[in-house]
């Protein structure tokens, strides 16, 4: 059994995934908006993955004999400018993220939740990739992106990404 308050954190972590998922499809809307299919597909898959993340939690949870709380998702905000400035957001937002699931790590150290301390190394490791990935898009976008070639490579490489479900 998790403590009432491992169980909010968690809880309040599925909405985060969630919300994730809402900022990846708005922004794979925009990328859509201005003709950069690639981007937007790979906005898309990210959205699926985020979706998945939270269903992981979900299952943990109830898999734990504990409560499902589900709560109002925001809409997603983020500023429409160019392909590098919306993934600089994009590395914020992660950032951010990773700061979330390193106090859910913390906190279930400092309740003796040793088992959800293990299961939430899955997501500190799915943490680094993504901004691993994200800052490498950025590099590429800083080094070619004003090049309106080069940007149509990029986004046919973004194009390329495929979906796998995320398993933990
Ligand atoms: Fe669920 Fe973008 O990490």
């Amino acid at each position: 059994m998790i403590s009432d308050k491992i169980r909010d954190i968690l809880n309040g972590q599925i909405n985060k995934e969630f919300y994730s998922a809402y900022l990846y499809l708005s922004m794979s809307a925009y990328f859509s908006e201005i003709g950069l299919y690639g981007f937007a597909h790979w906005a898309k898959v990210q959205s699926k993955e985020e979706i998945d993340h939270g269903l992981i939690l979900y299952n943990y949870i109830l898999g734990r004999k504990s409560q499902i709380h589900l709560t109002q998702i925001s809409a997603p905000v983020f500023e429409l400018n160019s392909p590098v400035e919306v993934f600089e957001q994009i590395y914020n937002h992660e950032r951010s993220i990773t700061s979330a699931i390193d106090s859910v790590a913390n906190q279930s150290e400092g309740e003796c939740d040793l088992a959800t301390r293990n299961f939430i190394d899955w997501y500190l490791k799915e943490q680094v990739e993504e901004e691993t990935e994200v800052s490498r898009i950025i590099s590429k976008l800083k080094a070619f992106g004003s090049e309106k070639s080069a940007l149509y490579l990029i986004d046919r490489e973004l194009g390329k990404r495929e979906y796998s479900a995320a398993v933990y």
